[in-house]
């Protein structure tokens, strides 16, 4: 862990805590479609975490980008078994936000079911990386009052798209890359893209065309939280208490994380 991660640690910690709970639930449950700010774009990537996210990071970064991962606890892996790579991307300054545990259709659940595919989620982010999102994209887009309603309790806000890159539907990197394009030449104000980061086209030919096509065009790339003007991350909630044998002497993997950082030794998805 280096000096500089760990100052940008403290600043995440300080302006977090700055706001009280009934601030954050007083604002939350809003749908999002659109960026607000104008000119900025939000490149978001769903269904992760997966193979290719430290690239995905890695290539934004190389632009001075910063992207938004929505990420899931159990869908194609556990979160636990990627919990190095989301503290990467989440050290880089990309924004861990939330897609639910399993990936369900959230409108046809009930309201306990919704909110424990949510809190499940949260409390592994909160875990890996010591906070719990405060924004949510539910899966397929789709939601209905229940889904609002459970998301404004928590203090989270639904993020949907105004611009989707199609790569889930099988199209080629040329053909996503065009849709861009097409999107850009209608001037939006702001674009807030949906992609995957599940598939290798996106990663390495979509996004760096995609990239320089918005910078080209006067778009800053920023998260969905800053496109929005609003904050990432809400307060972790009070660990439970430990359960967990103690670590052994030696040989521990992530001995040198802030206490901050729950240990994820030991947690699986099942
Ligand atoms: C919301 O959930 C409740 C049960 O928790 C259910 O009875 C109701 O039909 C749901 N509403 C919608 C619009 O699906
Ligand atoms: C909600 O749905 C789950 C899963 O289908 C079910 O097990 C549970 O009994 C339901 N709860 C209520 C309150 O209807
Ligand atoms: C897609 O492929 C066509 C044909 O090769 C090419 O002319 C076009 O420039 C490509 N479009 C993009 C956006 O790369
Ligand atoms: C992923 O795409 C890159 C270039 O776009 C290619 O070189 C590589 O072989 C692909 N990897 C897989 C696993 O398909
Ligand atoms: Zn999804």
């Amino acid at each position: 862990m280096k000096v500089a991660s760990l100052l940008f640690f403290a600043g995440v910690f300080a302006s977090v805590q700055a706001e009280t709970v009934n601030e954050v639930l007083r604002r939350s449950g809003v749908v999002i479609s659109e960026c607000k700010l104008p000119k900025t774009a939000a490149l978001t990537f769903d269904d992760g975490p997966n193979q290719y996210n430290v690239d995905i990071g890695t290539t934004l970064r190389k632009y001075g980008a910063k992207g938004t991962f929505f990420i899931c606890g159990n869908l194609y892996h556990c979160i636990y078994d990627y919990a190095d790579s989301v503290r990467k991307l989440f050290l880089q300054g990309h924004q861990i936000a939330s897609h639910s545990w399993s990936h369900p259709d959230l409108a046809k659940l009930n309201v306990s079911a919704i909110t424990a595919e949510l809190e499940k989620t949260d409390q592994a982010i909160q875990d890996i990386i010591g906070f719990r999102p405060a924004y949510m994209r539910p899966p397929y887009g789709s939601y209905n009052d229940n889904v609002t309603a459970v998301a404004k309790a928590r203090g989270q806000d639904v993020v949907i798209w105004n611009f989707d890159s199609q790569d889930w539907n099988s199209l080629t990197a040329n053909q996503s890359e065009t849709r861009y394009s097409d999107f850009v030449a209608t001037k939006p104000n702001t674009v807030l893209a949906l992609n995957h980061e599940t598939y290798n086209t996106t990663a390495h030919e979509v996004l760096p065309y995609a990239i320089k096509l918005l910078q080209k065009n006067g778009y800053r790339l920023v998260t969905v939280a800053e496109c929005v003007g609003g904050k990432p991350y809400l307060p972790p909630k009070p660990p439970k208490p430990p359960h967990l044998p103690p670590p052994p002497p030696h040989s521990p993997p992530h001995g040198h994380l802030p206490r901050h950082f729950l240990d994820v030794r030991g947690k699986t998805c099942s």
